[in-house]
């Protein structure tokens, strides 16, 4: 007898282990869309100015539950953004008064308001010893940034000459590599047998470099970490759906304005809170493992921070594709919507 194909799926609220919310009328437009689905969510802290200190992450996490819609339960959990300057003892008062649940480390230049990073990762590694002391994450984007590293090896070079010596330096720091590109860096991960995970987004799940170039260049899949070639996409996919406890989602939704991103020099970003759940579901039942969809969006994430699961469920239905807006109208500007490139047929219950 063959099995029949599932078209309903009850799962544990699922979290987002990487979110950009941004600030004031953009943060006002899309947080509606996290809290929808998700029930807490990594909140980046690559504001201008950035979240650094104690104070600022909690008068930001009050300016997030000030714009949550009514009668929603999300949780942000904040980071704060690792500078040369940052203080141990504020780190650990954060940590300890339940303000940041992570740090994240931008090396200075890698991506979007990262000139605050660290360039020299000796000097932040008073502070990455005190958060291995007290069991605090670390989140990693993890590219160097020499400019001459060509950009597709951004990520490997940087597990080599970054990650590796950091966490050989300090072996108990808990580490996150953020949004993985790379079968590299999905082969790093599989080969730690300690303290290290990793989050990968929706749409890398999705596109891979030809998609951003081939054929005319679409601004609207330009992200940092930049797609990668196809092999590197099926790794991805692959510990994705593989229950690896160790691989868990974090969209790396990242909303700009189209006119901030279709420009000559436009931002990376790419706005998948939206319609996530619906992709990740096309994903996983393309790949026969709809039955791991859990374990990835609401599972892995939550056991690795040392944080319990969410008690709530929400149900994935399939049928006739889901219509989702193209583009939003936010406050500052238009913000286009991830086209992942075929129909949705998948649609969380309301
Ligand atoms: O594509 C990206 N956008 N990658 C990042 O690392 C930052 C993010 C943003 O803040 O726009
Ligand atoms: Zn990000």
């Amino acid at each position: 007898m063959t099995a029949q194909p599932i078209t309903r799926l009850t799962i544990r609220r699922p979290d987002d282990w990487h979110l950009h919310l941004r600030d004031g009328a953009m943060l006002e437009a899309v947080l509606p869309h996290s809290a929808e689905h998700f029930g807490r969510a990594i909140i980046m802290p690559n504001l201008v100015p950035p979240v650094v200190t104690a104070e600022q992450a909690a008068a930001y996490r009050d300016r997030i539950l000030k714009a949550l819609p009514e009668g929603k339960s999300f949780k942000p959990l904040m980071t704060l953004y690792l500078t040369e300057n940052t203080d141990p003892a504020d780190v650990a008062r954060a940590h300890a008064d339940g303000i940041a649940t992570a740090v994240k480390l931008y090396p200075a230049g890698a991506t979007t308001n990262s000139a605050s990073g660290v360039r020299d990762f000796d000097k932040v590694r008073p502070v990455l010893e005190k958060m291995a002391e007290i069991g605090m994450p670390l989140c990693v984007h993890g590219e160097v940034t020499d400019s001459d590293i060509d950009i597709f090896d951004r990520e490997a070079v940087f597990i080599d000459r970054v990650l590796r010596p950091i966490r050989k330096k300090v072996p108990e720091l808990k580490v996150v590599m953020e949004h993985v590109t790379t079968a590299d860096a999905v082969d790093y991960v599989r080969d730690s047998s300690k303290n290290l995970a990793a989050t990968i987004t929706t749409h890398h799940l999705i596109i891979n470099r030809n998609h951003i170039l081939a054929g005319g260049i679409k601004p609207h899949f330009y992200c940092l970490p930049v797609a990668k070639r196809e092999k590197h996409r099926i790794a991805l996919v692959q510990a994705a759906v593989s229950g690896d406890k160790r691989f868990f989602l974090g969209t790396d939704s990242a909303p700009h304005t189209d006119p901030a991103k279709l420009q000559p020099c436009g931002c990376a970003g790419i706005y998948t809170s939206i319609n996530t759940m619906s992709c990740l579901a096309e994903v996983f039942e393309a790949a026969g493992a709809l039955k791991e969809l859990e374990a990835f969006t609401s599972l892995n994430g939550p056991r690795y921070y040392g944080l319990p699961v969410n008690e709530e469920t929400i149900t994935l239905v399939k049928g006739d594709p889901v219509a989702y807006p193209t583009t939003i109208e936010t406050g500052v500007g238009p913000l286009t919507v991830f086209d992942p490139g075929f129909p949705l047929h998948w649609r969380v219950e309301a």
